[in-house]
């Protein structure tokens, strides 16, 4: 039985992989797409996951448009990692409403809510690639999803370095206290944070496997990781980029796909220096009833052999 994932994202090079890998793989049913603002306007995100949908050829999925800032906090978007358009790099379809999947006219909360409701208990993933401001709000609007869901696997935060400061990571950071309510609502929570992502690197080797198959899909994702590549290596010093949001996506797909660990979670909302900082307790033996984990090591020759099988299996839709 394919897995049933809602992916929330904020495309974004990875948010737009990420997408790409979920539609490709038989493991996962992809039952909606809802954008959030991160990596750029909530405008140019949504856009983007459009355009990401003509190049896949995904049609037949409800995709909504969410929260256009966090909770509290100022927007900032990550236009010098992610350019102007949020997926600068390729060439993107122009937007045709005779072409593009109709964008479903309820907010992406709603879609949540209703997407999670609609479906029996404990079979729906919601994957967050972006920051939490709309899962968030869907736990606050309807918390019968809370019991409900069978577990969040998210793309964010850190235990160790982090990325937007020392120690906060992007969607994290963006939204603190969105993520401190999905951290601490009593839901199976795995967080794919940087200790994991930046061991998805994308090699020459691994970026070779996609020029080969010289496909549209293919060679979108290899103009995204040229880009990628670009951005990380000048303002990161990466030597290769790391692919962080397909990452949590992988762990639904192949749960051996990385290791992770059982550690309570929250979220740093008032330090000095600390702000948006994921504080994992790793104090001791893994605590058997935490309803938290951290992801740890990536199997990276797994992950891009699950990658690279999905592009595979697009096609030139
Ligand atoms: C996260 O931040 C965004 O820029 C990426 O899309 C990813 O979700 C990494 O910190
Ligand atoms: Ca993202």
């Amino acid at each position: 039985m394919p897995r049933k994932i809602l992916l929330d994202c904020d495309p974004g090079h990875d948010d737009a992989v990420a997408l790409l890998l979920a539609h490709g793989s038989p493991e996962i049913e992809l039952l909606a797409v809802t954008t959030v603002a991160g990596n750029q306007t909530l405008e140019k995100v949504t856009r983007n996951a459009l355009a990401v949908a003509r190049v896949g050829g995904i049609t037949g999925v409800p995709f909504a448009a969410g929260c256009t800032r966090p909770l509290l906090r100022t927007a900032r978007v990550a236009s010098d990692i992610h350019g102007e358009s949020g997926l600068d790099g390729p060439v993107l379809p122009d937007p045709d409403p005779a072409l593009d999947v109709p964008l479903d006219p309820r907010h992406a909360v709603d879609v949540i809510v209703d997407t999670v409701m609609a479906h029996p208990p404990g079979t729906v993933t919601l994957v967050p690639t972006g920051p939490l401001t709309n899962v968030a709000v869907a736990a606050r609007k309807e918390p019968r999803i809370v019991e409900r869901v069978a577990e969040v696997v998210l793309m964010g935060g850190a235990y160790a370095r982090g990325n937007r400061t020392a120690v906060s990571e992007f969607n994290i950071g963006c939204d603190p206290e969105a993520a401190q309510i999905v951290f601490r609502e009593p839901w199976p929570v795995t967080m794919v944070g940087l200790d994991l992502t930046h061991q998805a690197l994308a090699t020459p080797e691994a970026v070779a496997r996609i020029v080969e198959l010289d496909t549209a899909p293919a060679r979108f994702v290899a103009d995204l990781l040229e880009f990628f590549a670009g951005t990380y290596r000048t303002l990161q010093g990466f030597a290769a980029p790391p692919v962080h949001d397909p990452c949590a996506v992988a762990l639904v797909i192949d749960p051996e796909v990385l290791t992770t660990r059982r550690a309570p979670l929250d979220v740093e909302l008032h330090g000095e220096l600390t702000t948006g900082m994921t504080v994992a307790d790793l104090r001791g033996p893994e605590p058997a009833d935490c309803h938290t984990r951290v992801a740890v090591t990536l199997d990276h020759a797994r992950f891009w052999n699950l990658v690279v099988d999905a592009l595979d299996r697009l096609g030139d839709p």
